[in-house]
C-alpha cells in the first residue's frame, strides 16, 4: 500500500503531551495524591492509546517555566493538539495562559488530583481560558481521557 508521503499526504502532526514542574517525580512524589505510577508509565500508556487512536504524541517535561514557553511555541508548527499539566504553575502563570492562546492549537488541560479538593490557591487556573476542556481528579486515566477527546475533535 502506498505511504501516506507517497500519497502526497503530509503526515499528521503528533499531539503534545506536556508535564510541568514536579511531574518528573510522579510514583515518589504524595503518592497518596498523585498515584504510584511514574512519569514514563503515564507516557507510555498515552502512547499505546493514541497507537489505538491513530494519533502521534510527543511527550515532554520540564521544571522551568520558560522552557514550557518555549515548548509550546514549538508546538504552534509542529503539533496538531496539546494535552498539559502545568503542575503548580496552573496556578500562577499568566505566561503560559498567553504562551496557548498564542498556539492556537485545541488543549486540553489536565490534572491527576482533584484540584478542587485541595488548598484555595488550587482552585484558580490561569491556563483554562485557553483550553478547550479541564480533566482533574481522575488519576493517571485523565490523559487517557484528554487523548480520546483530541481525536474526536482533531477528525472533525
Ligand atoms: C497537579 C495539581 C497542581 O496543583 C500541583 O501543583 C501539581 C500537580 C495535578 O496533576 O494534580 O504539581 O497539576
Amino acid at each position: 500500500m502506498a505511504t501516506r508521503a507517497a500519497r502526497g499526504k503530509p503526515a499528521p502532526k503528533p499531539v503534545l503531551i506536556l508535564n510541568g514542574p514536579n511531574l518528573n517525580m510522579l510514583g515518589k512524589r504524595q503518592p497518596e495524591i498523585y498515584g504510584r505510577e511514574t512519569l514514563a508509565d503515564v507516557e507510555a500508556a498515552c502512547r499505546a492509546e493514541a497507537r489505538r487512536l491513530g494519533l502521534a504524541v510527543e511527550c515532554a517535561q520540564s521544571n522551568h517555566e520558560g522552557a514550557l514557553v518555549d515548548r509550546i511555541q514549538a508546538a504552534r508548527d509542529a503539533n496538531s493538539a496539546i494535552v498539559i499539566n502545568a503542575g503548580a504553575y496552573t496556578h500562577t502563570s499568566v505566561a503560559l495562559l498567553d504562551a496557548l492562546n498564542a498556539a492556537e492549537l485545541p488543549a486540553i488541560e489536565v490534572h491527576l488530583s482533584n484540584i478542587y479538593r485541595r488548598e484555595a490557591f488550587r482552585h484558580k487556573s490561569y491556563i483554562s481560558p485557553a483550553a478547550v476542556g479541564v480533566i482533574a481528579g481522575l488519576g493517571s486515566h485523565g490523559y487517557i481521557l484528554a487523548l480520546q477527546a483530541l481525536a474526536r475533535l482533531l477528525k472533525r
